[in-house]
């Protein structure tokens, strides 16, 4: 079972036998939020963006930090130790704990904090090398979408929109205007440069949206986040996806249309293709 291991509140324990008191308010309200770390070669990548990011996710929860970066970190590599493969995501999810059922947060809570590790499963080579397809819908999910939580439903719905048409993403407007897509951050390329909506509490800050500024600062691509329009999208050179285990993917099709023009419509483009070759790169200089 050691390739099963998980942490569940302060021990480490094989998955099947990990166990939560029903009214853990994460399974009550969805009241937690949680965090996707790549592992590449064993080691974690971009690891205190990652820890950061939880960290302003358990702020905005009122929550306090249950562990030091130390903590963390050790507790990831030993379950990454662990698993046979070299390439992981570890899962970090924490809770407001148990309490009585009640919407008023618990005065003093005590966090409930599980870890997991699953194989990374990379894209496929059709993937890299013919896109991917996406569909469209209008963003109906809540307005805080900047904290990185448990409460999933409206992305569930979202991405099962896509799932039922073979699509890989459902990328959504709200207003008018690009926001994200269920689970991944969604850029267009626009003569040569990698453009991203700007960020606000309709969007989650990815790890990738400041990696990406970083490559595309090294490889000389101007890179901008801006207000992105529906019909900027469906003309754009190039759209991609970006997320943590998607790294970064070109999407050549969107509700069954091409994306792109002349030579490339319906392929990945050049802006896509500099970035992936720079991601794989960043992957031995960034991971620790
Ligand atoms: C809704 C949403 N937006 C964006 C992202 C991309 O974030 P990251 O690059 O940190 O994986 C994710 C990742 O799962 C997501 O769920």
């Amino acid at each position: 079972m050691s390739d099963n291991l998980c942490f569940l509140n302060g021990d480490f324990m094989p998955l099947a036998e990990a166990r939560i008191p029903v009214l853990d308010r994460g399974f009550i309200f969805g009241d937690g939020v949680y965090e996707v770390v790549p592992v590449y070669g064993r080691k974690l990548f971009r690891f205190d963006e990652h820890l950061a990011r939880l960290n302003r996710s358990l702020g905005k929860l009122r929550l306090p930090q249950p562990a030091t970066r130390e903590e963390w970190l050790a507790r990831c590599r030993q379950l990454v130790a662990a698993r046979p493969e070299e390439d992981q995501v570890v899962y970090i999810q924490v809770t407001r704990g148990v309490a009585p059922r009640d919407h008023v947060m618990p005065a003093n809570p005590v966090p409930t904090v599980f870890m997991m590790c699953n194989p990374l499963k990379p894209a496929t080579p059709e993937q890299r090398h013919q896109g991917v397809s996406c569909t469209t819908a209008r963003d109906f999910r809540w307005e805080r979408g900047d904290i990185k939580s448990i409460s999933l439903l409206g992305n569930v719905l979202a991405r099962q929109m896509s799932a039922d048409h073979g699509a890989l993403e459902t990328i959504m407007f709200r207003d008018g205007h690009l926001t994200e897509a269920a689970a991944s951050n969604v850029w267009i390329a626009h003569e040569g440069a990698l453009l991203g909506p700007p960020k606000s509490d309709h969007v989650l800050e990815g790890i990738r949206v400041e990696l990406l500024r970083e490559l595309c600062e090294d490889a000389g691509i101007a890179y901008n986040l801006r207000p992105i329009s529906e019909a900027d999208v469906r003309a754009a050179d190039e759209v991609m996806l970006s997320s943590a285990t998607k790294e970064i993917l070109a999407v050549t099709h969107i509700d069954g249309e091409e994306v792109g023009h002349g030579a490339l419509r319906g392929k990945p483009g050049p802006v896509y293709a500099r970035l992936y070759e720079a991601y794989q790169r960043a992957k031995t200089t960034m991971s620790i």
